[in-house]
């Protein structure tokens, strides 16, 4: 069943934005809209509004606003928990211990400095979609690779 999901390449991995566009393609997943952007404080605070609780979130925030970020919204068979899979878990150096090949054990550092985002649900991929691209889908879903 084809899905849509939001990913974000985190300015920590911008360097590697060509590796990780391989490996997106390469995991049979088509990109239907791309963007790098510079989000503000504020923009950041609303984007990760359902962690604004928790103690890292003022380290989260400053790292998310320390340089640009490229939102893709991905499509694919599976893609929400597929795209979770291929990045690994949230802590990069227990990427690490998982397997080299995950995208957070290559580019990542630690919790915070994890390279990438990944939606974690159906209504997440839909509301970080709309908040990067609006509401209307990416009709870009061709595949050439
Ligand atoms: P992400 O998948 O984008 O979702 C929320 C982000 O908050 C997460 O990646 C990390 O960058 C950060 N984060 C989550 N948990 C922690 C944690 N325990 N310590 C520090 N940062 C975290």
């Amino acid at each position: 069943n084809q899905e849509r999901t939001l990913a974000i390449i985190k300015p920590d991995a911008i360097r590697n934005l060509g590796d990780i566009v391989s490996t997106i393609y390469e995991n049979g997943f088509t990109i239907a809209r791309m963007r790098m952007i510079k989000l503000s404080q504020n923009e950041i605070m609303y984007f990760y509004g359902e962690h604004k609780a928790k103690d890292f979130f003022p380290r989260l925030v400053e790292f998310m606003i320390s340089g640009p970020i490229v939102a893709i919204e991905l499509v694919g068979s599976d893609a929400i928990n597929r795209w979770r899979s291929i990045i690994g878990p949230t802590d990069s150096q227990k990427a690490k211990e998982q397997g080299s090949h995950l995208l957070r054990a290559r580019f990542g550092t630690d919790g915070t400095r994890n390279a990438l985002h990944g939606s974690d649900s159906a209504t997440s991929a839909q509301r970080e979609i709309s908040f990067f691209f609006g509401s209307k889908y990416g009709t870009n879903t061709a595949c050439y690779n």
